[in-house]
């Protein structure tokens, strides 16, 4: 590219982060060029960018975004739904309740939500339950609209904890009419005021990417959409610091926030539900995630965009910074065997099981997602095994 467009590919980059809030750091310029060169000769792209004109938004907005989602991921969540949250708002008397997936992707989050509570709800239904799923992406949401899904919105680290789809026989599944009845969803951008008030809000593995300007923002938003006694759930790596005017309903690495309800509950809550907030220290927005994990998420961004050359690149530079980091060893070995490229997969696996050699099976390991020592001892042994191990 030449020099002039090399500062129009920047301030192309600039209207993306703007519109998205996205920090310019987690935005690819090779996936911004690409887009851009779809929409015409740069010179010409960057008046219609300037005037926000659609089709550029869009396209820019698709390029920078990232739909990694499936079905109950971050399982703790849904557990802690089921066990605390459910039965608080039951004993409340509540008539009504509503949950917001905001930044659904492709709808998986927003139908487990709706598939857990509706589970879990006494029968016959005497609250009335809705779900809204939104994204920035409008092909996101018509995805989630048609609500058929693949494999690998079905993975082992997210197991079916309620009834929420059944199989169509072509290995694909079909979300069940009764979750479906009960979720809709709207394109939202999240910078912008939140689509009404609620319950349960999900905001998860979504601010990650966000400068700290616009998690600040985002958080104002969703903090002031969340209803008397509701819960605001993000990713472990989205926000550094509990919201304003929210307490810590949880460890801290579950990232669950309640606005303390001054209604006075219609039955008294059991025990064995009440909550047990603690006060939140004064808000500090993010500054960045922990270095290792930050450095394996952008790698995460490269191979979802199909650049396994890159990424490869990035997780060997992040051994080289952080060796002991087990999870960006076995996302290496795994790119590996994804490029076919069997022997060093095979060598960085050993390398998995010599550095978890002495470490319990139940010890959690900080990583995109926290995961036992010995989930990733089990991926290392069964890829040894079996020379290939089903990888692929
Ligand atoms: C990685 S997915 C997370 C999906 C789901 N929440 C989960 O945890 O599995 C992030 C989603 O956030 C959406 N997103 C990014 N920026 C957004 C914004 N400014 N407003 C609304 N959605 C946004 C993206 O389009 C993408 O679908």
């Amino acid at each position: 590219m030449r020099r002039y467009d090399e500062h129009v590919l920047d301030e192309l980059i600039s209207y993306a982060a703007d519109w998205t809030g996205f920090s310019r750091d987690a935005i690819l310029p090779d996936a911004v060029r690409r887009a851009a060169a779809g929409l015409g000769p740069p010179d010409e792209v960057l008046p219609r960018a300037a005037a926000r004109e659609l089709e550029v938004v869009h396209a820019l907005c698709q390029a920078v975004s990232v739909g990694e989602t499936y079905f109950f991921r971050h399982p703790e969540h849904f557990r802690w739904m089921a066990t605390t949250f459910l039965p608080q708002l039951l004993n409340a008397g509540r008539s009504s309740i509503r949950a917001w997936s905001a930044g659904c992707a492709t709808g998986e989050e927003a139908y487990s939500i709706a598939a857990c509570l509706l589970d879990l709800m006494p029968w016959p239904r005497t609250v009335s339950l809705e779900v809204l799923g939104t994204d920035l992406l409008e092909r996101n949401l018509a995805a989630a609209r048609v609500g058929e899904y693949g494999a690998w919105s079905r993975r082992p680290s997210g197991p079916v904890l309620h009834p929420i789809f059944k199989d169509t026989g072509n290995g694909r599944v079909r979300i069940d009419e009764a979750v479906r009845a009960v979720t809709r969803f709207c394109e939202h951008n999240l910078l912008e005021e939140p689509p009404g008030q609620f319950d349960l809000i999900f905001c998860r593995n979504v601010l990650v990417y966000f400068s700290q300007h616009a998690v600040r923002t985002v958080v104002r938003h969703l903090s002031r959409a969340l209803l008397p006694g509701g819960a605001l759930l993000f990713g472990s790596m989205d926000v550094s610091e509990p919201p304003p005017d929210l307490l810590r309903a949880s460890p801290p690495e579950l990232q669950i926030y309640r606005r303390l309800d001054a209604r006075p509950a219609a039955k008294p809550p059991a025990p064995a539900v009440a909550p047990s907030p603690e006060p939140a220290p004064p808000y500090v927005p993010r500054v960045r995630p922990p270095e290792p994990v930050a450095l394996h998420l952008r790698a995460l961004v490269h191979i979802d965009r199909g650049e396994k050359k890159r990424a490869e690149k990035e997780l060997t530079d992040l051994a080289r910074q952080v060796p002991d980091y087990v999870p960006g060893i076995l996302e290496r070995a795994l790119l590996h065997v994804r490029m076919g490229e069997k022997s060093a997969a095979s060598k960085l696996m050993r390398e998995v099981l010599k550095r978890i050699e002495k470490l319990p099976g139940d010890e959690v390991l900080a990583g995109p997602e926290p995961l036992p020592v010995s989930f990733y001892r089990d991926s290392a042994q069964t890829f040894l095994s079996s020379g290939r191990g089903g990888f692929e």
